[in-house]
């Protein structure tokens, strides 16, 4: 069990006017190992309970049921806690050992199915550095949801319809042809995407000829659809090499397109609730109540928009999976979307909006200036995963030169550096990417948490890789105990992760055991023969164990050797 829970359900019966949560909440990590393991402050209370803090300290203490403990005593104003260290020790190794990859599973989800809306490239550009945030962290949500008994759906919500495709087929016919895509899709529609925005300003009739392209697209006209049709297939193919590399699959490519044909029951619905109104021709949903903007569901010209496709792709979500969460990682950017979209489904009257939850993201910088794809500025992720995997290459040469399987490991290396990158930082924090910093095997990195783990594995073969029994592995030694906190910590560190839909919490919660099992590996003689050997194996096993899980959650692979 959690230490803070140990002692917080041993302060509970003593201070019953307290919520236990506030009790948890309250304890603190003395200055030294001389006033014990964990204390409790008691001034808060005094107000409360009338009384000095110290006479309240003496009286909780005289409360507590302290069999658990080496002992309880008051100093001052605190309650301070010293754990029998080899009970503790013995009691969170057999969970790790014995639970193994399923230590920190947890019930909470009841199989309750949460799509989570994420990656959603749009057709015919590159993916961007901005869309790899999304996709890691959809990623990493959804293994943690699911390690909680919830239900992931990942949705790849593809950017595959919309004005552009009218512009895109526009600018294929005047300039394009069909060896350049086929040889290289993403960049030649990018070009062809690019021109089309050059030459409009002087040619602003290519815009008419582009709004019935789409327009023919939108009917069902087969030139435009078969178009359309390999774009979006061309495009697919290159986005799925990427996903690859990152090991991420995806439950479902319905993109826009898909709910071209389920918009019309939108504005229906809509219309029969009185909810949309005329202005400047479009058909607009009034939000002022809400201090938002009007949505704007229909142009003047009948074209639908971002908005309502996504209010028929909620529902159609709610229908299909009747969802407990619906979640959408979406760039910063766009919260005032999302805010529209759960007011305009408010307004619908559906209840279910409130489970709706967009969670939004900060941008990456590239040396303190935004990337996007208009300016040309687009970081291409291909190439990143290149750079990150040649780095981790250099410095296993210069560390390891006869490790074996040394490319497999490199690509492990290089691209959980990335992705680790990604997750540590909290996800509203925007920041800058430099590589050189990204895959160093030092600081709080991925390769830095992998390389304990090799570690640890390392320490485990050197001692004949023994079978540990998972019971009875009692460690006394102080210089143990960070690690064997941190151990107990892993089941609420997810549940954590998965309330705050914040996956840095689990990355950050890595660096910390990792950084904590080498400051123990470093003080400590782990191999030598004594009483204590066999449960300092089992430390080690317990803390390769959740390093490779927390790495896991994380979409990150953690290599046996590097
Ligand atoms: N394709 C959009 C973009 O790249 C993101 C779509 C997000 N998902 C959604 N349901 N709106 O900006």
């Amino acid at each position: 069990m959690d230490y803070k829970q140990l002692v917080t359900d041993a302060l509970a019966p003593a201070l019953p006017d307290l919520d236990p949560a506030d009790i948890l909440a309250k304890l603190e990590q003395p200055k030294t190992s001389k006033q014990g393991d964990l204390a409790f402050p008691t001034f808060t209370l005094a107000k409360v309970l009338r009384k000095a803090p110290q006479m309240i300290a003496t009286d909780v203490v005289e409360k507590i049921d302290q069999s658990n403990f080496e002992k309880v005593v008051a100093m001052g104003p605190y309650v301070n806690f010293f754990f029998k260290k080899d009970v503790f020790s013995a009691d969170i190794l057999n969970q790790v050992l014995s639970q193994a990859d399923h230590f920190g599973d947890g019930k909470i989800g009841e199989q309750g199915q949460v799509p989570i809306d994420m990656s959603s490239p749009n057709i015919a550009k590159p993916i961007s550095m901005g869309h790899l945030r999304s996709t890691v962290i959809g990623n990493a949500l959804a293994n943690i949801l699911s390690k909680l008994d919830y239900k992931p759906v990942k949705i790849n919500h593809l950017g595959d319809w919309g004005t552009q495709f009218g512009k895109l087929i526009t600018a294929y016919k005047m300039w394009g042809s069909e060896e350049a895509v086929k040889a290289d899709p993403i960049n030649n529609l990018l070009k062809y995407y690019v021109r089309f925005h050059q030459e409009d300003q002087e040619h602003p009739e290519m815009d008419d000829v582009a709004r019935d392209w789409f327009k023919k697209l939108e009917n069902g006209d087969e030139e435009a659809t078969e178009l359309w049709q390999w774009f979006r297939s061309e495009s697919l193919k290159a986005f799925k090499k990427i996903y690859a590399r990152l090991d991420i699959d995806f439950d479902s490519y319905k993109g826009e397109a898909f709910y071209n044909d389920k918009m019309q029951e939108v504005v229906d619905l809509l219309e029969s609730k009185n909810l949309l109104h005329e202005s400047q021709g479009a058909e607009v949903v009034d939000l002022s109540k809400y201090d938002l903007n009007p949505a704007l569901i229909k142009k003047s010209d009948g074209a639908t928009l971002y908005i309502t496709r996504d209010l028929a792709a909620a529902i159609y979500r709610k229908r299909t999976y009747d969802f407990v969460q619906s979640l959408y990682v979406v760039g910063n950017e766009q919260t005032n979307h999302f805010k529209q979209l759960k007011a305009v489904l408010t307004e619908m009257g559906f209840d279910w909006a409130d489970q709706i939850h967009h969670i939004p993201f900060g941008l990456i910088t590239s040396n303190g200036k935004k990337l996007s794809t208009r300016s040309g500025r687009v970081i291409l992720l291909d190439k990143v995963l290149d750079d990150a995997v040649d780095l981790a290459h250099d410095q296993i040469e210069a560390k390891n030169p006869d490790l074996k399987d040394k490319d497999a490991v490199a690509d492990a290396v290089g691209v959980g550096a990335v992705v680790f990158h990604d997750l540590k930082n909290e996800r509203m924090n925007s920041f800058d990417f430099n590589l050189e910093e990204v895959v160093r095997f030092e600081g709080e990195t991925g390769p830095y948490v992998q390389y304990a783990h090799a570690r640890a594995e390392s320490i485990l073969r050197k001692a004949g890789s023994p079978e540990l029994a998972t019971d009875g592995q009692k460690i006394s030694d102080p210089a143990a105990w960070d690690t064997l906190k941190l151990l107990s910590e892993f089941p609420a560190t997810v549940v954590r992760a998965s309330t705050e839909f914040e996956p840095s919490v689990v990355a950050k919660y890595a660096i910390h055991l990792a950084k904590a099992f080498n400051k123990y590996y470093g003080n400590t003689k782990i191999l030598v023969e004594d009483d204590e050997l066999n449960a300092r194996l089992a430390l080690v096993k317990a803390v390769s164990i959740v390093l490779k899980e927390a790495l896991r959650l994380l979409g990150v692979k953690a290599p046996d050797e590097m």
